[in-house]
């Protein structure tokens, strides 16, 4: 007799065994579902590519959107945008959101909609992570954080959002490359989903992801090593040592260029990824951004066994002060993590 193959478990299943857990509420379990069919869309917009129309920068020629980081806007970026917040302003779970996108948060009141039901929570997200690889059919992807709204505040501002990355009760990625996986953390375990096409579903591939604690892979933008800080410069130079050199063994190196590839290949195999301070960002605390970037991807590291750091304190430590803020990141192995942050001590 052949063995029945076990009954795989969706997304909806597995939220809703969460639920019975109690590690999260039915509000923010049908938010999530509804950030999880954002994805799904964003994901077959990626997939379609040119034959969608959905290539290149948006505004017009001569023209070029601009978002409030200086950087010109792809179309997708703003596709990836426009979803999510269409899926979330009706879905009455959020009483705002804010985006890489978008200059200011937007309470939920502002979507010039009667009527629309207000909820709990506030959403943080990075719509379409990886712009620069968007045109050239590498992975990118859409990166989420999820906060309550502060008691007693009906029509949440910036400041509201100003929350430590401890205070996130789910984080998310979803990753849109051959396959599409969504990895996900409700405060307990890392969980990783891939879309199944055929019943457009997102099935559970792996339940408690563990990164491991050693690693000889890093992930760095080498180009920016003539700018970095002297810490840096001697982290690198003794990874680049190999075996004969301070760290004893030799590393191997990665750079997708798009952060929710580079974190999603470290919580499949362990790995190092960093975007440290440089001469070009440090006027602005660093590249990427601590609220839609740096916090959600360490909860959900830190939920998988790795370690988030500035180089100088815990990721999710850092008191924001602005929604777009900028800090430098190391995250994923937690003993090369350690090992990073240990140089720059060292340089104190
Ligand atoms: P985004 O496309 O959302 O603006 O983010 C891009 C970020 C991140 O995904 C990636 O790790 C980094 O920028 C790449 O930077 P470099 O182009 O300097 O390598
Ligand atoms: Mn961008
Ligand atoms: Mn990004
Ligand atoms: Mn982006």
């Amino acid at each position: 007799m052949t063995a029945r193959p076990s009954t795989p478990c969706s997304l909806t299943r597995f939220l809703i065994e969460e639920q019975r857990a109690g590690h999260l509420g039915p509000d923010l379990r049908l938010l999530v579902e509804v950030v999880a069919r954002a994805c799904k869309s964003i994901s077959i917009a990626v997939g379609k590519g040119a034959l969608g129309g959905v290539l290149g920068e948006a505004g017009s020629p001569g023209a070029a959107s601009v978002n409030v980081q200086g950087e010109a806007q792809k179309k997708l970026d703003v596709i990836a945008n426009d979803v999510l917040m269409e899926a979330n302003a009706w879905g009455g779970h959020l009483a705002g959101l804010a985006s890489e996108e978008m200059d200011h948060s937007q309470p939920i009141t502002d979507f010039g909609v009667d009527g629309l039901p207000r909820g709990d929570y506030l959403l943080l997200f990075d719509p379409l992570d990886g712009s620069s690889n968007i045109d050239v059919n590498v992975s990118v992807g859409t990166i989420f954080s999820v906060l309550r709204c502060p008691e007693g505040v009906a029509v949440p501002a910036d400041e509201h959002y100003l929350q430590p990355g401890t205070e996130q009760l789910v984080a998310g990625y979803c990753v849109y490359g051959p396959q599409t996986t969504l990895v996900l953390t409700v405060g307990h375990g890392t969980h990783a989903f891939t879309l199944d096409r055929e019943i457009g579903s997102f099935i559970l591939t792996t339940r408690n992801i563990r990164i491991p604690e050693q690693t000889a892979e890093f992930a760095v933008n080498m180009s920016n090593q003539r700018h970095w800080q002297p810490p840096m410069q001697a982290y690198i130079n003794d990874l680049l040592a190999g075996k004969t050199g301070p760290r004893g063994k030799d590393f191997n190196m990665r750079w997708i260029a798009s952060m929710v590839a580079d974190v999603h290949r470290i919580m499949t195999r362990g790995g190092i990824f960093s975007y440290p301070l440089d001469a070009k960002c440090e006027a602005k605390g660093g590249k990427l951004r601590l609220m839609y970037e740096a916090n959600p991807m360490a909860f959900l590291v830190e939920q998988a066994g790795g370690a988030a750091s500035t180089g100088r304190g815990r990721m999710m430590e850092v008191q924001p002060t602005g929604l777009h803020q900028r800090v430098p990141v190391f995250l994923g192995s937690k003993g090369e993590v350690e090992a990073a942050v240990g140089y720059h001590h060292a340089h104190d």
